[in-house]
Formats: C-alpha cells, structure tokens, sequence
C-alpha cells in the first residue's frame, strides 16, 4: 500500500498511523507527505487529527481493471500500471517487443504527456485516463491513415454507452462533447515496418479536469465527470475491451467496415470547414473508405490525408 493509496480517502490519518501502515517512521512519512504537492496533491495538516488530502482521489486499481476485461482478450495483453512517468506513449516506445499481443502501460500522472502536432497533454495525477497500447500492425502505409480514426471511434463507442450527451468525431480522432474536446488520440510508430508496423496508440481522456485557469489547455475541452457518472477504472476496463475488439477488426477488413459508423458521428457533418496551412475550404463530406477527409471545395472535391493537416469550423 503506498502513502497516496493510504490517503486517497480524504479522510485525516495520523503521522503515526500512516507510518504504521507504512512500516516507516514518523519521519519518513512525513518526508513523503513534503512530496505529494509535486503530484499536484494539496494536504492539509491538522493538528490532532493529522494528514488529509483537500481532495480524495479515485486511484486507478490494476484489479478492478483487469477484472473488468473479458478473459480471452485479458489473455492477450501485459498490463502496467505507472504511478508517474513521463508520458506512456514514450515509455512504450522505449521498450523493447513484449511477449504479449499487446502491451498496455497506463499512468496516473505524466510530466511530459504529448498531443499531436508536437502539442502538450496536460496530464495531473489521479485525474483522467492516460493509456498507451504497443501492437504489431501488418500491412503496408495505407493501413494508418484509418487506424486513429477507428481509435476514435472505439473510444465513443464507449463513452456513448455512459455519457448523457452525444459524442462527435472531430476528423482524424477528436472525441468531442458538446462542441468540446473530451479525448485525443496520438499514434506513433517504432521504426520502419517489414511486414507489419509496430504501432504505440496513446489516448488521453480529460475525466475529471478541474477547472482552475491554469490548466495549460489551448482549446474548448470538457470533463467526462460533467456528463456521467461512470468510475475510472470501469471505463479503463470497457476501453481496453473495445479497442482490442476494433483493432481485431480492423486488421481483418481495414477501415471501410467502420467508416459508415465514423461518419453517422462526424463533427463537421455538413459544415464549411478549412484545412489549416492549406488553401481548401468547403463543406465536410465524411471520410472515404481510407479513412481521408473529403471536402466540398470550390475547386471540386479535394481529399486530406490523415496526420498532414487539421481542421478547423470556419461556422456552425
Ligand atoms: C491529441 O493531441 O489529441 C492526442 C493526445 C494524446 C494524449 C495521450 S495521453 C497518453 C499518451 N501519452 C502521451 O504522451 N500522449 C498520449
């Protein structure tokens, strides 16, 4: 049991008590305690009744997640739970091939989570989801411009079963809640594929981001907790499911089985939109059997590769 486990409660814990607990002294609890400020963790000290923290926090549990996996596809995955770590797409990178189909690395805290386009993931402890997954991939370039959109996709598969709003798909694979971001998807890719890519998804979904003004975050987003009242880990669990599920599929038949169901959730359905960086702008026609955006232009129908461009409402 470690010290934030011990304090997750919200409840006041004496030095005392939490050392005993602990199987440390009074001062190495209280050492510990100096550092919890570092996860961002505010403590408050009362004398004669001891240590709590402001906030509880719901600490993400390897247990409950993996019991909430099916056991054939639990059987597939290592799994590892990180309390801090730069950022889990990273570290997964780093890592050499697992013995698993896949490996899964989450993390309670990243101090360098990163977006796509070179962005900043805003990543506090105990807060939201941060997941990474290292899978192979067989096939050549054309299987990737579909793979983060059928990401996207599995992810609001998922939290359309939860949420009380609807979900939307922000081409390539914004999950958006009321006209703001809920959840991102970055795919990175380890070295130069032979016969099959060696893939790192990672998805970040703002659970229960607070909203303090300094949060660091550069567009409209929005917190699951606002719109559902599902745990962290269940939602974890019903996560990895769905996406071994998706990318099983989608290694069979590629991303054309899933692009009527991409495009019923498309964000710019409809919409005059324009390519940033890129003189195209027109009205969103839906992603075509690859995966690729098509637009309405002016000039004629244009398509945009996934991962070159982004896209932006030019008007409702
Ligand atoms: C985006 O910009 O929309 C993609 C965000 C992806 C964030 C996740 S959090 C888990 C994984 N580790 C990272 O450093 N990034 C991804």
């Amino acid at each position: 049991m470690s010290l934030i486990s011990l304090l997750a409660d919200g409840q006041f814990h004496s030095g005392s008590a939490l050392g005993s607990a602990l199987g440390v002294s009074r001062t190495a609890v209280w050492k510990a305690l100096a550092v919890l400020p570092e996860y961002g963790l505010e403590l408050e000290t009362v004398k004669g009744k001891g240590y709590r923290l402001s906030c509880p926090v719901q600490l993400l549990d390897q247990g409950v997640i993996l019991h909430g996996i099916e056991s054939p596809i639990r059987n597939r995955l290592s799994f590892t739970l990180l309390p801090v770590v730069d950022s889990t797409n990273s570290e997964l990178m780093r890592l050499g091939e697992g013995e698993d189909e896949f490996s899964v690395l989450l993390a309670e805290m990243q101090t360098s989570g990163r977006g796509r386009r070179g962005r900043e993931w805003v990543s506090p402890f105990g807060k939201n989801v941060y997941l990474s997954m290292a899978f192979g991939l067989p096939g050549g370039p054309e299987v990737l411009a579909g793979l983060s959109l059928v990401v996207g996709l599995s992810l609001s598969k998922v939290l359309s079963r939860h949420a009380n709003k609807a979900l939307k798909l922000k081409w390539p694979n914004d999950v958006m809640i009321d006209g703001r971001k809920l959840a991102g998807v970055l795919v990175e890719l380890k070295g130069e594929a032979t016969t099959a890519w060696s893939v790192v998804l990672g998805v970040g979904l703002n659970y229960d981001m607070k909203e303090d003004g300094e949060n660091g975050i550069d567009q409209p987003w929005a917190s699951l907790r606002d719109f559902s009242s599902v745990g962290r880990n269940e939602l974890i669990a019903e996560m990895i499911q769905q996406l071994v599920v998706d990318l099983d599929q989608f290694r069979l038949s590629g991303f054309s089985r899933f692009r009527e169901e991409w495009n019923d959730l498309d964000f710019f359905a409809g919409k005059e939109i324009g390519v940033v960086g890129q003189a195209i702008i027109g009205r969103s026609l839906g992603v075509d059997a690859k995966g690729n955006l098509v637009i309405d232009a002016a000039s004629g129908k244009q398509t945009v590769n996934a991962g070159e461009v982004s896209v932006r409402a030019r008007s409702a």
